[in-house]
C-alpha cells in the first residue's frame, strides 16, 4: 500500500437486514428509505464524493437490488418527464451518476459488519478506503462533510480512523466505545475499544458512529478475528488489534449525527432536513426580485 495514496474508494456496507423498520424494510433495502426525497446511502454518497472520493463500492445482500437500480439510468422515466416541470427532480442524481463509478458485491450470511467490511476486499485492493454506514446520517457546518474532515485528518496521520461522537453514558450498549488519550483537541489515540459495552464497564461515552478511514492491513486482521458480541464479526475488534499493533485514531467530528436505523432518529432527521430545505426556499425566495416568477 502507499499510504499517501488518496483515499479515493468508498465503501457501503448495506447488506443488513434492518429489521426495525420492518414491515418497511421486508422488499425495500433500509437504506433506501428515503428522508425527504432523497434515499440515505444517496446521502452518503454524496458526502463521499465532496470528500474527493470517486469509486463507491457497496455490499448488498438478498432483496437489496434497488440500491443497483437507483445508481443507474432509467431512460423510461428519463424519457418521460424530459422537457417538463419535473425534470429537476433528478439533477443531483444525474450529477451522482456521472460522477463517480459503482461496483457490487454479496454478502452470502449476514455475519456482522466486521464480515461485511471483509466481503469488500475485492472492491478495494490495497489502498486506505473509507466506510460509511448509511443508515448514520451525517450534516456537517459550512458544507466540508465528516467524510471529508476525516481524509484531511487521514493526511496528517496515514492510519485508521474511526468518528466518534459523545452519547449519554446510559446508551454506551448501542456503541463500539473508545478510550484513548487526547493527543490534539478532539482527536484521540486509541488505547481500547470495546463494542455495546454496558454503562458500568463502558470505558467512556465516546461512541464510533458509521464514519471510517481503514488502511488495507485491516482484511487480514479480520480474517483473523474471532466473533464476537453477538456471534457477529466485529469490526470495533479488528481495530483494536489494529490499535495495539500500531496507531489507530478517533476523531470527534463537527456536525450532527443522525441513527436513521432507528425510529427516533429517523423522525429526527426527517424533521432537521426539512426545516433545512423550507429554510434555503425562503431565502431563495427573498432573494428574488419582486415581480419575478
Ligand atoms: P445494523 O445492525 O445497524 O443494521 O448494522 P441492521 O442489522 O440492518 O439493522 P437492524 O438492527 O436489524 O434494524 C450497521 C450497518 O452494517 C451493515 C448494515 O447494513 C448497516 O449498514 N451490516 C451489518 C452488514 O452489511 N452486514 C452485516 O452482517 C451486519
Amino acid at each position: 500500500m502507499n499510504k499517501n495514496s488518496p483515499i479515493k474508494k468508498c465503501l457501503f456496507p448495506a447488506a443488513g437486514y434492518g429489521t426495525r423498520f420492518l414491515p418497511a424494510t421486508k422488499a425495500t433495502p433500509k437504506e433506501m428509505l428515503p428522508v425527504l426525497t432523497k434515499p440515505l446511502i444517496q446521502y452518503g454518497v454524496e458526502e463521499a464524493i465532496a470528500a474527493g472520493m470517486d469509486t463507491m463500492a457497496i455490499v448488498t445482500g438478498r432483496g437489496k437490488r434497488a440500491i443497483e437500480d437507483h445508481f443507474d439510468i432509467s431512460y423510461e422515466l428519463e424519457n418521460q418527464i424530459k422537457g417538463t416541470s419535473k425534470e429537476h427532480y433528478l439533477t443531483e442524481i444525474r450529477a451522482v451518476i456521472t460522477k463517480c463509478t459503482f461496483s457490487y458485491t454479496r454478502q452470502i450470511e449476514m455475519k456482522g459488519l466486521g464480515h461485511a467490511i471483509l466481503c469488500g476486499e475485492t472492491l478495494i485492493g490495497d489502498q486506505p478506503f473509507a466506510v460509511v454506514l448509511a443508515d448514520d446520517l451525517c450534516d456537517a457546518p459550512d458544507n466540508k462533510g465528516v467524510l471529508a474532515q476525516m481524509v484531511e485528518l487521514y493526511k496528517k496521520y496515514h492510519c485508521s480512523i474511526v468518528a466518534i461522537e459523545e452519547v449519554p453514558k446510559d446508551e454506551t450498549y448501542k456503541y463500539g466505545v473508545i478510550d484513548g488519550n487526547e493527543i490534539e483537541p478532539g482527536i484521540f489515540m486509541v488505547k481500547n475499544m470495546v463494542e455495546k459495552p454496558e454503562p458500568e464497564v463502558a470505558p467512556s461515552n465516546l461512541a464510533i458512529i458509521g464514519r471510517y478511514i481503514l488502511t488495507p492491513d485491516i482484511f487480514d486482521i479480520i480474517r483473523e478475528t474471532k466473533p464476537g458480541k453477538g456471534g457477529e464479526v466485529q469490526i470495533t475488534d479488528a481495530l483494536l488489534t489494529q490499535a495495539k499493533k500500531g496507531m489507530v485514531l478517533a476523531f470527534k467530528f463537527s456536525g450532527q449525527r443522525f441513527d436513521c436505523g432507528s425510529i427516533d432518529g429517523f423522525v429526527q432527521a426527517t424533521n432537521y432536513f426539512y426545516d433545512k430545505e423550507t429554510k434555503k426556499e425562503t431565502e431563495k425566495a427573498a432573494k428574488k426580485p419582486t415581480g419575478a416568477k
